[in-house]
This record gives structure tokens, sequence and C-alpha cells, in this order.
């Protein structure tokens, strides 16, 4: 049986209780001998902070470049408003972004039958929808230098953002792209602005050529980044990944995540690179929702988002798609049932807490195995 190692950061705030029930999960697999998780868990966040005066301290550091994956909850929360900037709870998240080098961002949007009614387009446009866009997370306009605010001499100011990629940052996040297809449904998208931007031109140019080079038995489309958007609320189905850079990843993103409804719902994963000699790609899963202050502590918290960051991280760190596929069903098996937490129960539903729908996912899983 293939053995993994995952480390687990619950953080703060609700990320603990929603790692609990991914536990359950990993036991479970555990426990049939379908896969071994060897599992580690550790402090980020305020957590960490209060325990050591840092966001994550470097041993956990260590753990999470040593893991297969990290599965990550969520951090911060009121009382460490007050904590010196350095050490803020989202210092944690960011230094394991930094240092793994995760420059791919993976958020996927899944529409379960049972909640397309909450879904802002009509039911038949994203019922069943399963889509994953693919966001280049490190290089673009966000970090492209100059950078700056000048004052001109007749006393005007100026602003300047740089949008800059080389071939090396578009070819590895289409090979990110190409890849996730091959376990999916083939089919590629690939978003930019060949039509006013230089970027775009290069874009469109490396994507074509890894294509035809590496990847020819994937289907690919070039699609402009605003008719992209467009398409993601007229028609989201048409699209399986879209691979897009930084600016427009955020926003594209960001559409296709309320087409599904709750906060409470989304998951996402960062990769690193791939190490030639191993295979494998450093990995970060993580639900988009933060540590939710609001309702931490009482069990009421949607644990479907961490779930469903589990199960990317089942396809895409540890190949174990049938798995995957089988976790996602068991989640739609038990909306199906009517089960919901507060944040999808709607009115006149009797809401359920956290550990009832992780524990009736566990159930679902043992009926499909
Ligand atoms: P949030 O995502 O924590 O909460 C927004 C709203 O959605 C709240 O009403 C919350 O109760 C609800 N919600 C979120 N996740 C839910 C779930 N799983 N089940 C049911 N309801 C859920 O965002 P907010 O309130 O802006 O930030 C709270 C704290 O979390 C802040 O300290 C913020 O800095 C941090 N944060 C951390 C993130 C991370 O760890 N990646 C991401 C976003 C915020
Ligand atoms: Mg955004």
């Amino acid at each position: 049986m293939a053995s993994y190692n995952l480390l687990l950061l619950p953080g703060d705030g609700i990320g603990p209780e929603v790692m609990a029930e991914v536990e359950k999960l990993v036991r479970w697999f555990t426990k049939t001998g379908i896969a071994r998780f060897e599992t580690e868990k550790d402090l980020v966040g305020g957590c960490a902070y209060d325990a050591h005066g840092v966001a994550i301290t470097d041993a956990a550091m260590d753990r999470a470049q040593a893991a297969d994956a990290v599965l990550f909850g969520a951090v911060g929360g009121p009382k460490w408003d007050k904590v010196p900037y350095e050490h803020r709870p989202e210092a944690g998240l960011l230094r394991l972004r930094k240092d793994l080098g995760l420059f791919a961002n993976l958020r996927p949007a899944i529409c379960y039958p049972a909640l397309a009614d909450a879904s802002s387009l009509k039911r038949e446009l994203v019922e069943g929808l399963d889509i994953v866009i693919v966001r280049e997370l490190t290089g673009g306009v966000y970090f492209g230098e100059p950078k700056e605010i000048v004052t001109l001499e007749n006393g005007e100011k100026r602003a300047v953002d740089t949008q800059l990629y080389t071939t090396h940052e578009i070819e590895r996040i289409a090979r990110v792209a190409f890849e996730l297809a091959k376990v999916r449904r083939n089919k590629v998208s690939s978003a930019e602005k060949r039509n006013v931007m230089r970027t775009g031109v290069l874009w469109n140019e490396v994507v074509t050529r890894v294509h035809k080079e590496e990847y020819p038995d994937v289907e690919l489309e070039h699609v402009l980044a605003d008719n992209c958007g467009m398409q993601l609320v007229r028609n989201p189905k048409q699209y399986d990944v879209i691979v897009t850079d930084n600016l427009f990843g955020d926003i594209l993103s960001d559409v296709a995540a309320m087409l599904t409804g709750s906060l409470g719902m989304l998951p996402s994963a960062s990769l690193g690179a791939e190490d030639p000699a191993t295979g494998k790609r450093k990995a970060l899963y993580e639900p988009v929702h933060g540590s939710a202050p609001d309702i931490a502590g009482k069990g009421l918290a949607n644990p479907i988002a961490m779930i469903g960051s589990f199960a990317m991280a089942l396809r895409y760190s540890f190949g174990l798609v049938k798995e995957a596929d089988m976790l996602e069903k068991a989640i739609a098996n038990v909306l199906d049932s009517g089960l919901r937490t507060k944040d999808i129960a709607g009115p006149g539903v009797n809401a359920v807490g956290t550990g009832e729908v992780g524990d009736a996912i566990v159930k679902e899983m043992e009926k499909l195995a």
C-alpha cells in the first residue's frame, strides 16, 4: 500500500474544527487499506505566535518542506490584530507560499446538484459544473518592477505597475494546466489579452509551443480574458481547465467561485515546481475561507471546503484520482440527502453541525468503497 506524508496545519478559529473532519477521512483511508497517510501536525498563525512568538517556526517549515503535501486550515482573528506586522497570522501562510515556491494557484468551481439553486445563475447553467482556474501566483503585474507613484514636474502624479512575464514562468504554469487536464477532461483554455498586451502575445506563443511539443493530445483553445469572463457567466460548463496570469486569474477565479455559492464550499490548491529527481511537487491545500471568528468554537463551520481541499490533494499530489472522485461523490450524496450546515441550509432547513457533516461523508465513503 502506498504511504504518503501529510503535514496538517489547522491554524486558528474554525481551522482546527474543519481539519478534524479531514482527520476522520485520513483515518478511514488508512483503516480500509486504500492508502496510508502518515500525518504530522504543527502550529501556524495566531496559535503559533502565542506559543513561539512567530507565525510559523523554522521547525514547522522544515516539516512542510519534507511533506508530500501540506493541509492548511485558516489563520487569524481579532485576538491577534495588534501583534507586530511581521508576526501577524497571515505571515505564516505567506512564508509557506514563498519558501515552498508555490507559483500555481488552483481554484476549482464545482457545483453540486443539490446546491444549484443557490447559484446566481440558472440551475441548468451550473448544475454539475466542474472547472478549475489555474492562476499564475508569483509573477505578473502584482510583482513587476517598476512599481511606483511619481510626482511629475507639473505637479501631477503618475502611477506605474508593470506586467512582466518570462518564458520560464509561462512554461511552468502551462505545464501545470496541461498535467491537470490529463487527469480531468483533457481540455485547456488559455486566457490572455494578446490583442493589446505584449505579455499576452508571449503567453499565447509559449502556451502554444508547450502544447505542441509536450501535450499534443490535450485540446487547447486560446480565449481573450475579457471574453473568458463573459463566457464564465454565460456558459461556464464549456470549460475544463482555464490557465491565466496573476491579475486575470484573481478576477476570473472569484467570478467562477461565486457561480457555486457559499464560501464554506470552496477548496483550493497551490503547487510548486516539480522536483526533476523525484517528479514530486511541493503542494499546499486550503479552503478559500478564513478563520470565521464569528462562528468559531461553536461547531457550526461547514467542513466541505476543507474536505474538498483534501480531495484535491488526493487527485493532484497523490494520483488517487478514483478516490478523489469518490470523495467528491460522497460530498454530493450528503448534500443530496439534505444534510447542511447553517451557511448553506437555506430558509426552513434544519442545520446540522460540523461533525455531523464529516461523519456523514465518512459513512458515504464506506458505501461507495
Ligand atoms: P472568513 O472567511 O473567515 O469569514 C467570512 C464569513 O463567512 C463569516 O461570516 C464566516 O462565518 C463565514 N464562513 C467562512 N467560512 C465558513 C465555513 N467554513 N462555514 C460556515 N461559514 C463560514 O473571512 P473574514 O471574516 O473576512 O476574516 C476572518 C479572519 O480570517 C481574519 O482574521 C482574516 O484575516 C482571516 N482570513 C484568513 C484566511 C486564510 O487563513 N487563508 C483567508 C481569509 C481571511
Ligand atoms: Mg481575489
